[in-house]
């Protein structure tokens, strides 16, 4: 039979039960899986982005998955020389500015691409040699980067500037003709003229480490680190055909960061965007600390630039294809990591000030060298009751030795050979220690083994 007062604690331990149960598994709940690319980038301290361009933000399901997934963005187009510069020395940001507001409006970030390129220069431009080229090159960066100064994350400085020959050569470009310093005088200008934006070489098939074009890429920032020619990032385009990334990417990636530089994957479309490709250059860059984010070149399959090759993570709907949902599950399988890497700073070691504090009794309780029964005059020179022990320590009896002590020629006691002429007798009211040795006033009670001598 069951009375109200058992039925009562039965429920109690019920409830109990299920609060307990339900505490244990909320503290043993992973963290939920971010839903979006750029919030399950951003778990690991690393972005997400797209390219987009400027004429496709007024379509609505474009402008929402952009929005809802990435929160870095890349001008396709509109931030290159030939938009930005389109007279000589005149310049237009209204499309640049436009994705720019876009973006940050909605707090995304942006990445500039890109100050130089051999690509898309203005048609003013492209004829140009020798001086003329180089101090429009100056002009048009100096320009740029003034009009976006301190408000970037990053801006491609050079774009493609190696040859695709399979050396470690330089690509023939009229701003190669300009003298081979070209690259790092594009550098010194734009860290002029802008000291807080990331500075940035791009390019593309130098994923592959034993690629001559890589290589030629990775001495170069190699000098300009060695040299101090500012350069802060490295970007892989990573365009790639069906079969994915070449197997040494991370290792590519790895070796650049090596040198003291920020990577990151700029321009990521693989030909018809294969989950597994995609997931491994998401773990590529998740295996590198220093890659910093990922950049896809467009939104949907027909955004692309590579028509007709579905390299993209939306489908020409807006649907999240495959790719897209291995994407975000190895961004969210890496999950966040600790901020704090680094071994704890041990700051409480204590400091130990044995300056003696008149007043207050030292709290150590010294050990007697001797007890009151061992504890027996030794020496004709020592008036009694004191005595040594032989073991380092005076001792005395009385509670009230004022007198002998007051009395005591210390000079002439050696205790363990070691002349103890540093004991003396103190005119103040409290017992104290001084270099190791007790020192005690006039009329001072003092108890057994307090006075040292070791
Ligand atoms: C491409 C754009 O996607 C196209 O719209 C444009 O017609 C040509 O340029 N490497 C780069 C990018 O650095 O700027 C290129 O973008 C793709 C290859």
């Amino acid at each position: 039979m069951f009375g109200s007062a058992r039925k009562n604690a039965l429920l109690k331990l019920f409830s109990l039960s299920v609060l307990v149960a339900l505490t244990v598994s909320l503290f043993a709940m992973p963290a939920a899986a971010a839903t979006t690319l750029g919030a399950a980038a951003a778990q690991s301290g690393r972005y997400y982005g797209a390219a987009l361009a400027n004429s496709k933000l007024s379509n609505s399901t474009y402008s929402t998955i952009a929005a809802r997934e990435f929160n870095m963005i890349t001008a396709e187009n509109e931030m290159k020389m030939d938009a930005t510069e389109p007279n000589q020395n005149q310049f237009n940001f209204t499309a640049g500015d436009s994705i720019y507001n876009w973006a940050t409006s909605r707090g995304l970030k942006v990445r500039g691409h890109t100050l130089t390129w051999h690509a898309q220069q203005p048609t003013w431009m492209q004829g140009m040699t020798g001086t003329a080229l180089r101090n429009a090159m100056i002009n048009h960066i100096n320009g740029v980067v003034a009009h976006y100064k301190g408000k970037l994350a990053y801006w491609d400085v050079v774009n493609e500037a190696y040859a695709d020959d399979g050396s470690q050569n330089r690509r023939q470009s009229n701003l190669q003709g300009t003298g081979n310093d070209w690259i790092e005088v594009a550098f010194r200008t734009a860290r002029a003229g802008d000291p807080s934006v990331k500075l940035c070489y791009n390019d593309y098939n130098i994923e592959n480490w034993s690629a001559g074009k890589t290589q030629g890429v990775y001495n170069m920032v190699k000098d300009f680190k060695a040299r101090g020619v500012p350069i802060d990032c490295v970007g892989f385009q990573a365009h790639f055909g069906s079969g994915g990334m070449p197997s040494s990417f991370q290792t590519t990636l790895a070796n650049f960061a090596a040198l003291g530089v920020d990577v990151a994957i700029t321009e990521l479309d693989i030909a018809s965007a294969p989950a597994t490709a995609y997931a491994n250059v998401t773990k590529a860059c998740l295996a590198v600390a220093r890659c910093v984010g990922i950049t896809v070149w467009g939104v949907r399959d027909n955004d692309s630039w590579r028509t007709g090759e579905n390299p993209l993570l939306f489908d020409s709907n807006g649907n999240k294809k495959a790719a897209y949902t291995a994407v975000l599950d190895a961004l969210n399988a890496a999950g966040p990591v600790p901020t704090n890497t680094t071994a704890p700073v041990r700051t409480n070691t204590p400091v130990r000030t044995n300056t003696p504090v008149p007043g207050v009794t030292p709290s150590r309780t010294p050990t007697p060298g001797s007890t009151g029964s061992t504890c027996s005059p030794v020496s004709s020179t020592i008036t009694a009751p004191f005595s040594y022990d032989g073991a380092g320590t005076l001792c005395w009896q009385s509670s009230n030795l004022g007198s002998y002590i007051n009395s005591w020629n210390t000079n002439s006691v050696t205790v363990n050979g070691v002349n103890v002429s540093n004991i003396w007798v103190s005119s103040g009211s409290y017992p104290a220690k001084i270099n190791g040795f007790w020192y005690v006033s006039y009329n001072s009670s003092v108890a057994w083994g307090h006075f040292e001598a070791k």
